[in-house]
This record gives C-alpha cells, sequence and structure tokens, in this order.
C-alpha cells in the first residue's frame, strides 16, 4: 500500500513487556514505511525492554505509557477512538487479563476500551503461561469482545525451553494487521476444530543432482490460506513445495516436499483425516523418465537426453479417493486453476471445464500471464462451486482472497461454527 493521503491510516501499536518487544520495531516499520500515522503505545514494564527513544524515532511521534501524561489532550480517549486498528505485541498473559477484565490502569488498556476499530492480540509467553486455563479463558472473552487474538507460533522461547508461544514474525503480524486494515471481520474464530490439508509452491522434478524443472510459484497463496485457516482456528497441516515465502505461517504444522510424486503421497496421507483439503500448489505435470545420477552432459548433437513422463492429478485422484471411500464422503475438496484464455474460450470457459473434469467442490480461478498472479502480492479471480454458483473474488492481497475463500469453505463444512478456544 503505497502512502497516499487516501490509503493513509492511525494504527495504535500497544507494546507489552515481554522479551519479544524488540521484534515489534519492525512491526512498526512495515507501517511506517506504507505511510501510516503510527502511535505506539508501551506498558511500563515493555519500557524495560525497548526504550521509549526507540519507539520514538521508529513512528515519528511522542510516545507515553501513562494516563496522566498529556491530559490536556485527553490522550487516553482519542489515541484509540481515532484508530484504524489497534496491534497489541507482545500480548502478554498480564496485559490479556487486564484488558478482558475491561481495566483502564494505564494508557495502553485504557486506549484498548475507547477503541472501536478491529483490534488484534499477538501474545507471547511461556507455553504454560498460554496454556493456563486463566489465559484459555482471557482469549476467548477478547474473542468474544470482537477481538482477534492470533494463535502463536511454536518454537524456542526465551531461555532453552520451545514450544507454543512464540510471537510469529514481525511480517506476518504485518500481513494480518494489513489483512484486517482491507476487511476488519476478515479473521472470526469460525474453524475451531476443522482439519485443513494444504498444498503449496511449486513442485520441482529432478534432472540430475544439479538440475530440477520447476515453475514460477511463490507458493504466497497457499500460505496465505494455511495463515488465514489456522487464525481461524483450523488445525492445518501445509503441503510445502518450492516457494519464495519467509518462513513457516504460525500455528501450521509445515511438510516440505520437492516433486510431484512426493507431494501427492503427503496429500493423499493428510486428507485421509482432514475436513478440508486444498490444493493451492502448481503441480508439475510431467517428470523426467530417467534422474541421472551424474550431472548431464551436453555431448554431441543428438536426441535430447530428457524424456518426460506424466505426473499423476493429484487433485482428480483425491475426489476419486473420495468416491471410493479411502477419504470421508464430506471432505470439502477445493481445487485453483492459473488460466490464461485461448482461442477456445476465455478464462472463466476454461475454468468451468476444468472444474468438471476435477470433481472438486469449489475451483478458484486465476487469471495468468502478462505477469499476473505468480509471485505477486495482489490477485483477483472467482471461485467457481460445484452447484453452478460463481462468486467474483475483488482486486486485492492474496491474504484478503484467501479470507474470502475460507468464507466459503466454511459455509461446506459441517462443523465449522465451532465454539470459540484458545488452544486453536
Ligand atoms: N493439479 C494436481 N495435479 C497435477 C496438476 C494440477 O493436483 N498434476 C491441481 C492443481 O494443484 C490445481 C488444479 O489441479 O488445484 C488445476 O491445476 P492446473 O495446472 O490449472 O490444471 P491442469 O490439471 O494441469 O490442467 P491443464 O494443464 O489442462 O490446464
Amino acid at each position: 500500500m503505497a502512502g497516499t493521503d487516501d490509503n493513509r491510516r492511525h494504527i495504535l501499536i500497544g507494546v507489552g513487556g515481554g522479551i519479544a518487544a524488540y521484534k515489534v520495531c519492525s512491526v512498526i516499520r512495515h507501517f511506517t514505511e506504507a505511510g501510516h500515522d503510527v502511535r505506539v503505545v508501551p506498558t511500563r514494564s515493555a519500557l524495560n525492554f525497548v526504550g521509549k527513544a526507540t519507539f520514538e524515532a521508529l513512528s515519528g511521534n511522542p510516545v507515553t505509557t501513562d494516563v496522566f501524561d498529556d491530559v490536556d489532550e485527553v490522550a487516553h480517549v482519542a489515541l484509540g477512538r481515532q484508530a484504524d486498528l489497534v496491534i497489541v505485541a507482545p500480548a502478554t498473559a498480564d496485559l490479556m487479563s487486564r484488558a478482558a477484565a475491561g481495566r483502564a490502569d494505564d494508557l495502553l488498556t485504557a486506549s484498548l476500551l475507547t477503541a472501536r476499530c478491529p483490534v488484534l492480540y499477538v501474545p507471547a509467553m511461556h507455553t504454560e503461561m498460554w496454556e493456563h486455563p486463566a489465559t484459555v479463558a482471557n482469549v476467548v472473552t477478547l474473542r468474544e469482545h470482537g477481538a482477534t487474538v492470533m494463535t502463536p507460533a511454536s518454537g524456542r522461547l526465551t531461555g532453552a525451553d520451545t514450544g507454543a508461544g512464540r510471537l510469529p514474525e514481525p511480517d506476518e503480524i504485518g500481513l494480518i494487521g494489513d489483512l484486517l486494515l482491507d476487511r476488519p471481520d476478515a479473521l472470526p474464530y469460525d474453524l475451531s476444530g476443522v482439519r485443513m490439508v494444504i498444498s503449496a509452491g511449486g513442485t520441482r522434478e529432478a534432472l540430475d543432482p544439479v538440475r530440477y524443472l520447476g515453475n514460477h510459484s511463490s507458493g504466497k497463496q497457499g500460505y496465505a490460506l494455511a495463515r488465514a485457516a489456522a487464525q481461524r482456528g483450523a488445525q492445518v497441516t501445509l503441503v510445502s513445495g518450492a516457494v519464495s515465502e519467509p518462513g513457516d505461517p504460525a500455528a501450521v504444522d509445515v511438510v516440505h516436499v520437492d516433486s510431484a510424486v512426493q507431494l501427492g503421497q503427503q496429500m493423499q496421507t493428510f486428507a485421509k483425516d482432514a475436513d478440508v483439503v486444498i490444493m493451492a500448489a502448481a503441480v508439475a505435470d510431467f517428470r523426467p523418465v530417467n534422474v541421472s545420477g551424474s550431472k548431464i552432459k551436453k555431448g554431441a548433437d543428438g536426441p535430447s537426453p530428457i524424456q518426460l513422463s506424466t505426473n499423476p492429478d493429484i487433485l482428480a485422484r483425491l475426489v476419486a479417493a473420495r468416491t471410493d471411500g479411502e477419504i470421508a464422503a464430506e471432505t470439502v475438496i477445493v481445487g485453483f486453476a492459473a488460466e490464461t484464455g485461448d482461442e477456445n474460450g476465455g478464462v472463466l470457459d476454461h475454468g468451468r471445464t476444468k472444474l468438471a473434469r476435477k470433481g472438486c467442490d469449489l475451483l478458484v480461478v486465476n487469471a495468468v500471464g502478462d505477469g499476473r498472479a505468480f509471485g505477486t502480492d495482489d490477485n483477483t479471480g472467482w471461485i467457481l462451486a460445484a452447484d453452478g454458483s460463481e462468486t467474483s473474488l475483488p482486486y486485492g492481497s492474496k491474504t484478503l482472497m484467501a479470507s474470502r475463500i475460507l468464507d466459503e469453505v466454511a459455509t461446506l463444512v459441517p462443523h465449522g461454527e465451532g465454539a470459540p478456544d484458545a488452544s486453536g
């Protein structure tokens, strides 16, 4: 988003007192570089981790913690009221407890009470604290109050311990924040208990020890789906081919694969226990018949040393496995189609033909070519459903598209209206 006056928004970043406070500096940068007005409101204990001068320099705005600072400007009311988005990161157990109880004993909690915009809590704490019934109850309360509470990442925590409770990466917080600015209701906690397996990225078909046949897929759409689904409460496994994403999404189990055959095997395995299967990967239709154990030499003139055979159609096989009873009949299967249109029909004509041929429940159709779709941040398209309905996806970020695709998916999942639960 460019920083024009039209899209300049007011972002309030509340910082809790945790070691992850240093990572929030990159989140502040994300929003100031997009041209937004950022106000940072740390708790007093947050300033033990990052100094006020750092927050002031990064945001370009004054920083206060106390309701009694700038009383003439009534800051404790004004900051929350004028915000278009509030992000609380790291949201510590204590801060979420105070916010859930409606306390207003510092500038941040007072601002949270006056904010009427989307509020995003990004928890970071030790696993025991995240799993404690008191925290679980506070998270439920905050969600009931309309806030989005991210499910934290798993990984290295402060000290030697690892587990759930790590602050998601700043890039990911930025993407989720951008999504809520575009669409405040993009992340309802409505997929709790839904098991999803999503494929993403491009496959690589080995030719020899140094070369492969690949494609331009960045994996952005599949990763955006996995990220948004996990933050809506789904239990997500992401089967990832080659991508240009910086890291694994928070709260998602990621399985990395190379070839179409490997991707197909993993999808078949995880689809057996899934309620929803989404094939967003760009799968190579062909692979070399032989993988040379040594580097293929140019050699003399003669036939090309590369002969290709056809890869399995993974999506069609998943649909067939559902028909054969290998995977549950009620499993929702979603495919993607990247189409250019040609003399035989437009993008949507090809999409409808493909939906019928693959037999899936939903097909997301993107127009590709001329720099569209592959590797870009934004996209547009349509969702075609097996019942003949058609939903157009307005131009926007792949994260925004993911949220709309998941809205359609949620209508097809029998238990998609799960009760909120903090453990995700
Ligand atoms: N797909 C798959 N296995 C393949 C090829 C594609 O599962 N071997 C999936 C993709 O993940 C996507 C859908 O099928 O969800 C459509 O992919 P696309 O490349 O558009 O279609 P193809 O089946 O390859 O058909 P065509 O090349 O004729 O357009």
